[in-house]
């Protein structure tokens, strides 16, 4: 990625993702942007380690100040070998449990009971969707904590939480909710205004400890066809992914759909437009960024980033 390439991934983060959200991200990645000497250090990462939200993660790790934009220029430019270091081991691993209220309308509507696989499953927390409870406005679905909440426009939502009897992660770096080091990377991957983030990350992490997923490190393409052979006969397979597959290239994004779309049962997406394109897509509701939750290849909805909201296609 090159420098003006930098600079408009942090203008589209801070307008795009932040504004409205965090309006702390949205101060500081619009005051990096605009910052030659942050550039030029964010430069020298990696490829693929430049994401505005991995380099603020580490930051916040750190302890280091992300409020103020000026106090955070002079933290990371006096400590940048550590924070370069830190950077270059990490992936954005944020692991949202809110995701699951965009997957229940239609896991709801597949065949009973499942076998959930999820790719890029992080810690696993939306390994649990049948666990959580939720409510879409006046509908209040499942009794479990953390209660989910979701902005539903154009289907009616779910009345009944999933009949899950298996569940299994794959990842490449998976998080164990019992290390405190993996929780504290899961928490300042949160943003910093979203207290009620943290207290569900707790939640649904307690949700996890107690009964812990099948969760197996390994690459989305490599290993996925032998995890996925130990799905019981009887349910219904669902692999599902959300925020992954900008992680990997177009042409591993293409080895794996073809891949998905070869295995027995059903395949439910949950990605930016830009890692799952799809033809024909209606305007988003607004000018913040959406991803498209699809099943078996076909789009259904327009999502939020945290699983806040969700427009369902005319
Ligand atoms: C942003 S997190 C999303 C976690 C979870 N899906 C969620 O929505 O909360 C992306 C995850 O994908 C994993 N990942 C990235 N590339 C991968 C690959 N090639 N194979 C398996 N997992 C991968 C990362 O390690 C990370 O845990």
């Amino acid at each position: 990625m090159e420098r003006v390439t930098i600079e408009q991934s942090y203008v589209d983060f801070g307008t795009r993702e932040a504004r409205g959200v965090s309006p702390a991200y949205e101060r500081l990645a619009l005051a990096v942007a605009r910052d030659e000497e942050l550039l030029a250090l964010a430069a020298t990462l990696p490829p693929g380690k430049r994401q505005p939200n991995l380099l603020f993660g580490v930051v916040r790790l750190l302890g280091g100040p992300v409020e103020d934009p000026a106090a955070f220029r002079e933290y990371v430019l006096e400590r940048w070998p550590v924070i370069s270091a830190e950077v270059s081991t990490r992936i954005t691993q944020t692991n949202e449990a809110g995701r699951c209220a965009l997957l229940l309308p239609v896991l709801a509507g597949l065949p009973q009971p499942l076998a959930l696989l999820e790719v890029g499953a992080s810690a696993g927390l939306c390994l649990y969707p049948d666990r959580y409870g939720y409510r879409y406005g006046d509908r209040v679905v499942g009794s479990g904590e953390p209660a989910l909440e979701c902005s539903v426009t154009g289907v009616e939502p779910p009345a009944f939480v999933p009949d899950v009897v298996w569940r299994a992660g794959l990842d490449l770096n998976p998080l164990d909710v019992g290390d405190p080091a993996d929780v504290a990377w899961l928490d300042a991957l949160i943003w910093p205004e979203h207290a009620h983030r943290r207290t569900r990350l707790r939640a649904a992490a307690a949700v996890v400890a107690a009964d812990p997923p099948l969760l197996v490190q390994g690459d989305l393409v490599d290993d996925l066809p032998a995890l996925a052979a130990r799905a019981p006969a009887g349910a219904t397979l669902v692999v599902f992914h959300s925020a992954v597959l900008y992680h990997v290239s177009a042409a591993r994004r293409a080895e794996f759909v073809d891949l998905v779309r070869g295995l027995p049962g059903h395949w439910v997406s949950i990605e930016a437009p830009a890692a799952v394109p799809f033809a024909g897509l209606p305007e988003p509701p607004d000018g913040t960024h959406h991803n498209v939750l699809a099943l078996d290849g076909e789009p259904l909805a327009w999502t939020r980033g945290h699983g806040q909201a969700m427009t369902w296609f005319a």
